[in-house]
């Protein structure tokens, strides 16, 4: 980025759209969040305001988080913050940043519970919290239990309740907790293969053990199955349903129903005894 160059709000996102688009998957939209965050201003703000020129002061801390960014730094570990089933949360590095297909697994979580009345909830890898938090804030009488087995994750949890005042209705363990009663199980696991990980170079910048499951992506699944009996099992899972996780299921004499994201891929798995 040129320093001798007199930078609008415009032609600076244009540039960085093109410079990050090596990198990353959404680019323009990197570019935004970025400068919206260096301006303290909302992401329409920019829209409107494509002419204005920017200060030496914007364009430095800009230049500094656009390197950040460029060198694989997710864009939600320099902000901060990440947008979860409209609600803010904080996001910090060494824990996984949520994802808008995790947003479909919740929704579907909270259709069916208020049609079953179900009040008692395991999140298994709660990571940030926002699976937690969500079901919390959406359901005022669910009574939730948040277990990782990272102390980050631990952390951000208990701040991310506190954060949207849940925190009296949200258990917080390190590992494992025993639950003997629990209605629902929910999880998004890791669940990569170490294969797969290897060619995503793009999910390098956050936690290995957020994302890979043992060698066939499978590892806390079996785990989890084999620890708890819910009403329910809610698994986010990856995308085609593989062959290993069926086999895994029907061994343990599990039934299943697999449903698709909004992009239509494979997303959700609803198990039960
Ligand atoms: C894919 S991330 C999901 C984080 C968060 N629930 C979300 O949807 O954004 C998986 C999480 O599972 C945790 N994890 C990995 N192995 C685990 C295990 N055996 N038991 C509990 N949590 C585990 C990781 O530390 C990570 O936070």
């Amino acid at each position: 980025m040129a320093s001798n160059v007199i930078w609008n709000v415009k032609s600076l996102l244009d540039w960085t759209t093109k410079y990050l688009s090596k990198i990353s998957r959404s680019p323009r939209s990197d570019a935004e969040i970025l400068l919206s965050y260096v301006m303290k201003k909302d992401r329409l703000w920019l829209y409107t305001n494509f002419d204005s020129e920017l200060s030496s002061n914007v364009l430095d801390k800009y230049r500094e988080i656009v390197k950040l960014r460029h060198s694989g730094t997710p864009v939600q570990y320099i902000t901060g913050e990440k947008d979860f089933m409209a609600l803010k949360f904080k996001i910090s590095k060494g824990v996984l940043v949520p994802r808008p297909e995790t947003e479909d697994l919740v929704e579907r979580l909270l259709m069916d519970a208020r049609v079953n009345k179900w009040k008692s909830f395991l999140d298994i890898g709660c990571g940030s919290g926002v699976i937690s938090v969500s079901i919390a804030k959406y359901i005022p009488d669910a009574e939730v239990w948040a277990v990782d087995v990272s102390e980050d994750a631990i952390r951000l949890t208990r701040e991310n309740a506190e954060k949207h005042g849940v925190s009296s209705r949200i258990h917080v363990h390190k590992g494992y907790v025993e639950l003997k009663d629990v209605d629902i199980v929910i999880s998004n696991p890791p669940y990569l293969t170490e294969e797969e990980w290897e060619t995503l170079k793009e999910l390098h910048g956050e936690p290995i053990e957020a994302l890979v499951g043992g060698k066939n992506g499978n590892d806390v699944y079996e785990e989890i199955i084999q620890k708890y009996s819910p009403k329910r099992f809610y698994f986010e899972i990856a995308h085609p349903f593989r062959q290993s996780l069926k086999r895994l299921f029907d061994a343990n004499g599990l039934k299943y129903e697999i449903f698709k994201d909004l992009s239509k891929r494979d997303r959700i798995a609803i198990v039960w005894r």
